[in-house]
């Protein structure tokens, strides 16, 4: 099993770090820009491009996985965690950044077994931030540990979230009222760098206390959230509960103090989870898929 999570983390690097830079070449490109399940939830071709570099690559190399990718649940396939080894993939975290070239946008590559995070990659590519977890083995930035912040005050907290892409008025009402709620405490304050799996990151690596959401998806938290336990910190869900992966809710801080002094203060509201049926793929159909790239 060692050897196989060792393996799966050297290649997770490696086609992160390929993505990237496939990334970066496409920010100096035009941009053509569609939409999904709303009109504010964009892709581009290169998010669909890199999913499929990424997941060419690995089946070359771990033929028997399995994948839950952003872009290919979108395009129809199955998203189902089953007890499989399974990579989730989002091949731009950050796609509205990416469009308007806001410089935050990762690649993130989760690695379950059991439908647990076994193997957890970030690579924040404009950065050059290539985090890195695996389960018991402690997480790293380029290589340097990370520690999550000490801090246990939320009023001398900073927070992540994000406003995601649903714009329902219900929806943006609670996205309102838990904001207000959490400014009103008051917190030191709150930020969002656009991407779910950069927030992570950020409480990983101790500079924000906490970060919550609902809303997002399996493939923007599944690496980031290794990435905060691994750093010591707490993943759970907006009501104090247990972490679901698939529930689309996420809280994760720095210690439960933290957490906890938050949650009596997030407007709760449950998303259609990732794992529902589903009646017909939500968005655009793949026929522009440019070829395989080689590895
Ligand atoms: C989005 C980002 C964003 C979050 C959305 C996600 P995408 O992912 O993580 O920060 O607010 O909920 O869908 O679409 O850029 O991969």
């Amino acid at each position: 099993m060692a050897d196989i999570l060792q393996n799966v983390m050297d290649h997770a690097v490696a086609v992160a770090r390929k993505a990237g830079e496939v990334v970066r070449e496409a920010l100096s490109d035009d941009r053509k820009v569609m939409t999904k399940s709303s009109a504010v939830d964009l892709v581009t071709q290169t998010d669909q491009k890199v999913e499929h570099l990424i997941i060419q690559s690995v089946k070359e190399k771990f033929p028997q996985h399995r994948f839950i990718g952003e872009e290919s649940v979108a395009a129809g396939e199955p998203s189902i965690l089953t007890d499989n080894p399974t990579w989730i993939i989002d091949p731009i975290d950050g796609t509205t950044n990416f469009v308007h070239a806001f410089p935050f946008i990762a690649i993130s590559i989760g690695f379950t077994i059991n439908k647990r995070v076994e193997v957890g990659v970030v690579y924040s590519c404009l950065e050059d931030k290539m985090f890195t977890a695996r389960r018991g083995r402690g997480a790293f930035c380029n290589g340097e540990p990370l520690q999550v912040s000490d801090q246990t005050d939320v009023h001398r907290s900073i927070i992540a979230t994000e406003f995601g892409s649903n714009r329902d008025p219900e929806v943006v009402d609670k996205i309102f009222s838990s904001l207000r709620n959490i400014l009103s405490l008051p917190v030191h304050g709150v930020r969002g760098a656009g991407t779910a799996a950069v927030n992570l990151s950020l409480v990983a690596s101790g500079c924000v206390e906490a970060y919550y959401e609902m809303g997002m998806h399996v493939w923007d938290i599944a690496a980031g959230s290794l990435l905060v336990l691994e750093a010591g910190g707490v993943v759970m869900d907006v009501d104090g509960g247990d972490a679901d992966l698939m529930s689309r809710r996420i809280l994760a801080a720095n210690n439960r103090s933290v957490a906890l002094q938050l949650v009596e203060h997030i407007a709760p509201y449950r998303p259609d989870r990732d794992d529902a049926p589903r009646i017909a793929p939500e968005g655009p159909v793949r026929d522009d898929l440019p070829p395989a790239a080689s590895d």
